[in-house]
């Protein structure tokens, strides 16, 4: 742990004995620790071995220069404040050493008055430049938690809307999640990014929030439904994209929007046709459906998996995008070929 003392702790880097000793004299008169290096191999083992808050650099020095230990310590100490020593005001090195990150400079034969001076100034600045970073870094972790508790109960708000919603119907509970599942399996087979998998879980679970809208007496009806009951039910679909709106981003929206959108572009009131229909939308659209006719309804029992596999490739190229019947099916192969 490093103790109060030593967050001031000074490195002298000259190779003149005279002038680090004059220097460590005040300096620690002045209550710093302070560690002397005759050159920079041994300022840059000092460096190595504790923390060194400020280092004041004889820019000539034999060897490796104080300009270029500059560049090292700003390289590999970022936080070890820098001041340039020299005999010369030679300002165009002084002006690059400034550009290399030095804090200042200094000149000889010293003003002790003026170097205390400055070192307390830089110290000081030094001090509060790692009390921000600390609070900013501790600002981030605070903002990340409270991201994932607001995440947390969006979570929960979602949930409890569909199962609300779900509750409404018998014949559809669960269904928003089995699509879910299903169009999850189909877009890992088609390679979907770690993004568009987000929007397929997103709008798979929401597409239908919309029905809430939607007439029970109409969405339970057991029989066929007339054209004008149909619209009605169709509107679910914008409903839900304008309900969402607020919660989830623009990639969700639309793909909620187009969740019924048919692959010929025959659908209600449809305007993108084939490949233009977001892909992730053209999924749900099929998990949508193979989970409504692999379950029961008022009108009829749930159909078996074969039943499915026909009445899907029977609407390949005019309700389903055929590339994604061709995943799905290779999935319930691969599914049969697992279980034999
Ligand atoms: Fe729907």
């Amino acid at each position: 742990m490093i103790t109060e003392l030593e967050k001031n702790t000074i490195l002298i880097v000259d190779d003149e004995p005279i002038i680090r000793r004059s220097l460590r004299y005040n300096l620690q008169k002045a209550g710093y620790p302070c560690l002397e290096a005759e050159n920079a191999q041994g300022a840059l083992e000092q460096l190595k071995s504790q923390t060194i808050a400020l280092a004041i650099l004889d820019i000539k020095m034999p060897g490796m220069s104080g300009k270029e230990l500059l560049s090292e310590i700003k390289k590999l100490y970022r936080n070890t404040a820098v001041v340039m020593s020299t005999s010369i005001i030679d300002h165009v090195t002084i002006v690059e050493c400034m550009k290399d990150g030095a804090q200042d400079y200094i000149v000889k034969p010293f003003d002790q008055n003026d170097v205390l001076m400055r070192v307390e100034r830089i110290l000081r600045f030094r001090e509060m430049e790692q009390r921000l970073e600390s609070y900013h870094n501790n600002l981030e972790i605070k903002v990340n938690e409270q991201t994932k508790n607001l995440r947390r109960l969006f979570l929960a708000a979602v949930e409890s809307l569909v199962n609300a919603l779900e509750s409404k119907d018998i014949y559809t509970a669960g269904h928003s999640h089995r699509t879910a599942n299903i169009a999850a399996n189909i877009g890992r087979e088609l390679k979907l990014s770690e993004k568009e998998m987000e929007t397929l879980h997103w709008g798979a679970l929401l597409h239908d929030v919309g029905k809430i809208s939607i007439d029970v007496g109409i969405q339970n009806k057991p029989s066929k439904l007339t054209p004008e009951e149909y619209k009605h039910v169709m509107t679910h679909a914008n409903i839900s994209a304008n309900i969402v709106e607020p919660l989830v981003d623009k990639e969700t929206v639309e793909v909620i929007r187009h969740h019924h959108d048919r692959y010929d572009g025959t659908g209600l009131g449809q305007i993108a046709v084939g490949q233009d229909i977001p892909l992730v939308a053209r999924i749900i659209a099929l998990a949508d459906s193979v989970d409504a006719m692999m379950s029961d309804r008022p009108y009829r029992g749930a159909m078996p998996l074969e039943q499915v596999l026909t009445e899907i490739n029977r609407c390949a190229g005019t309700q389903f995008d055929p590339q994604v019947i061709e995943a799905f099916v290779r999935l319930e192969t691969k599914k049969l070929v697992a279980v034999s």
